[in-house]
């Protein structure tokens, strides 16, 4: 791509919200993350599937870029991310429109620490989060080891928190 050409695109995709700072494709890490740590893990264990920067590959895996910020607002939307990271997802879901159906893997075998702090750097490094909002905490993550959830049923919890029916 000539620099004229890769300017015109890194402006088109910056005005459609999708890139923010210093981030040029979607493989670049976002620069200066807040969760450092968090940043290290997803991009050894997440950014396969969901792309460095989050915005995910169609009919692969999902966008984190704009459902993370929402899920953190609220104590159900806050219990389903520590779920969807502990048992993973399987099953048709719905994105910004768009859909997917596949399944994502489950990360129990991270201690509590290390997947709050993964969850964190999704929440607000790729999907903005007002700094308002609290992190999550490692004990957030030790509530839910008991659950024994499986993927589906994740996705089920996953409709009722965003208030559609569970398909
Ligand atoms: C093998 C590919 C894959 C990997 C690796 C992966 N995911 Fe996923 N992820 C998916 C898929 C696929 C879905 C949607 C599942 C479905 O269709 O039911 C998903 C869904 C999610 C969601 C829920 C999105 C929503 O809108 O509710 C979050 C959050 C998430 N992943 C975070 C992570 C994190 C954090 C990691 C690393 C610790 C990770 N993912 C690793 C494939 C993956």
């Amino acid at each position: 791509m000539t620099q004229g050409r890769r300017r015109v695109a890194v402006v088109v995709l910056a005005a459609a919200g999708v890139l923010s700072g210093a981030a040029a494709n979607a493989d670049d890490a976002p620069a200066a993350p807040r969760f450092a740590e968090g940043a290290q893990t997803f991009l050894a264990n997440c950014a396969v599937c969901h792309r460095a920067t989050g915005v995910g590959q169609p009919g692969l895996a999902p966008p984190l870029t704009s459902y993370p910020a929402r899920y953190i607002a609220t104590a159900e939307g806050r219990r389903q991310l520590v779920l969807t990271a502990l048992y993973g997802m399987f099953g048709e879901i719905t994105v910004d429109e768009r859909h997917f159906n596949f399944k994502m893997p489950d990360f129990s075998r991270f201690d509590d620490a290390t997947l709050a702090a993964v969850l964190n750097f999704v929440v607000f490094d790729i999907s903005h989060a007002a700094a308002t909002e609290a992190p999550l905490q490692p004990e957030d993550v030790a509530r839910e080891r008991s659950a024994g959830l499986s993927g589906e049923a994740v996705r089920r919890h996953r409709a009722e928190v965003l208030g559609a029916p569970a398909s």
